[in-house]
């Protein structure tokens, strides 16, 4: 039998958007004088990683990558498939990774290892969630909007099957 998923509410947008104020606070801070080149994976991260850039003191280039690991489901595979590589070169640059949520974190542990043989100065992570239960990767989250240890989470870029990306909040979605 379906079930409408019922939609919790976790944070509201003008939560969301305080959060990422302190956030690009402490970004602009720690990268103040460096060549900060911010990577954006695709698709979950485009709307964080839009408001954050906004909200940034220092200058900062911008890219994409697109990395996929699971489909319509809701756990990772541990397979990650690089689609779309970045167009800017990233040695002796200080990349900040950005993504929608980190969960076992074997996706960002790939992507990390891959950026490090390409010669960056530095890489580290930013991710709007930090989900940690799962947590299988031993990759630190540097800086993060919210902590939680479970559910799935919905809104604010993130989707279940390409849907909720478009909700200004995040919900936690009980099937
Ligand atoms: P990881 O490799 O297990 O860390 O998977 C990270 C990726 O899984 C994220 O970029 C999301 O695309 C997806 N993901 C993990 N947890 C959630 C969730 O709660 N909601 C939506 N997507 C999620
Ligand atoms: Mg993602």
């Amino acid at each position: 039998m379906m079930t409408t998923p019922e939609l919790v509410p976790v944070l509201t947008k003008e939560e969301i958007q305080q959060k990422i104020i302190v956030l690009a606070g402490m970004i602009s801070r720690d990268y103040a004088g460096k060549e900060l080149l911010l990577i954006g994976i695709l698709k979950g991260s485009f709307i964080f990683l839009s408001d954050l850039v906004r909200h940034l003191s220092i200058p900062a280039q911008i890219d994409f990558i697109r990395a996929s690991s699971y489909a319509d489901t809701m756990s990772s595979s541990g397979t990650i498939t690089l689609t779309q590589p970045v167009q800017i070169d990233v040695k002796n640059k200080h990349l900040l990774l950005v993504e929608d949520i980190v969960d076992t974190g074997l996706t960002l542990s790939c992507i990390k290892d891959y950026f490090r043989l390409q010669g960056a100065a530095s890489i580290k992570i930013c991710a709007f969630i930090d989900k940690y239960e799962r947590r299988e990767a031993n990759i630190p989250v540097d800086y993060t909007c919210h902590t939680t240890h479970e559910g799935f989470l919905v809104g604010y870029g993130l989707d279940y099957a390409e849907n909720y990306r478009c909700l200004p909040g995040i919900y936690h979605l009980k099937m």
